[in-house]
């Protein structure tokens, strides 16, 4: 079931996700060739808790750490470690999601470290334009996978790259994952026609390569990789429908 938030949910929401993109803000500025992403989730959590605030990912389903860093061929979940550091080239993505007064806010992108190739730089260009045109197609009264999987596949496709078909979005501000799960590939199911005040995340995650497929990291059972090692690059926003289009709820 697809909750329907109310004014005052809406607004801790609303809250929280700020919050989250707040962070986000604060700790892209220090990825740079030479940090871990051990230090990356350390300034995350300070900057989190220190805004009474808490990290969802941390003890979530047994998830050790306060974020996810997620590079090169890591599509999603990956662990920060003291061991991991940033070099010239890599992709990040950096997911945070916060818990501010009871609300979840969820928010995601990847960034260029140092200089990268042309075609990492193409994939997070992608990536997020996917997402924004998907964003922009919201309104009530349409359908979530014409708004989302007919919107996001499509234009990944047309330009060499595949969508993740394992992960996707979900709706989120009371808990962290609720009703629905959001695909962002064109997968025929039952409508779910779109309502002012459902909350969910849109976080498209697009591999380099024609292959969609990915593989659980056995040694961790949380790092998702791309099956075939190709890069892979992910944005996510928290979104509010509203009675005209949509809100996104993870912006400063
Ligand atoms: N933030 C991720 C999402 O967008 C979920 C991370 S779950 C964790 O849904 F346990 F890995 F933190
Ligand atoms: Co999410
Ligand atoms: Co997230």
């Amino acid at each position: 079931m697809v909750i329907i938030k109310n004014n005052i949910q809406i607004d801790g929401i609303r809250r929280s996700s700020r919050l989250a993109a707040q962070t986000l803000n604060y700790l892209k500025d220090f990825i740079k060739v030479g940090i871990t992403t051990e230090e990356l989730n350390t300034l995350a959590h300070k900057y989190i808790v220190s805004h009474q605030a808490i990290p969802a990912p941390l003890n979530y389903g047994g998830f050790p750490k306060s974020i996810c860093t997620s590079v090169n061929d890591v599509v999603c979940h990956g662990i920060p470690t003291p061991y991991q550091t940033l070099k010239e080239g890599d992709i990040i993505n950096l997911d945070i999601t916060t818990i501010l007064d009871g609300y979840y806010g969820d928010v995601s992108s990847t960034y260029p470290v140092g200089r990268i190739s042309p075609i990492a730089q193409k994939l997070i260009e992608v990536t997020k334009t996917s997402l924004n045109k998907s964003i922009k197609s919201l309104k009530p009264g349409r359908d979530i996978n014409d708004c989302v999987g007919k919107v996001i596949q499509p234009f990944v496709e047309k330009n060499g790259f595949s969508v993740v078909r394992d992960l996707g979005g979900h709706g989120v501000g009371i808990k962290f994952h609720e009703d629905p799960f959001v695909f962002h590939f064109d997968n025929p199911r039952e409508k779910i026609i779109l309502k002012p005040g459902m909350v969910f995340t849109i976080e498209p995650m697009i591999n380099a390569s024609k292959n969609y497929q990915v593989t659980l990291d056995t040694n961790d059972n949380w790092t998702i990789r791309t099956f075939d090692g190709s890069l892979s690059a992910q944005f996510e926003h928290t979104i509010l429908i509203t009675p005209t289009g949509s809100e996104i709820l993870t912006i400063l």
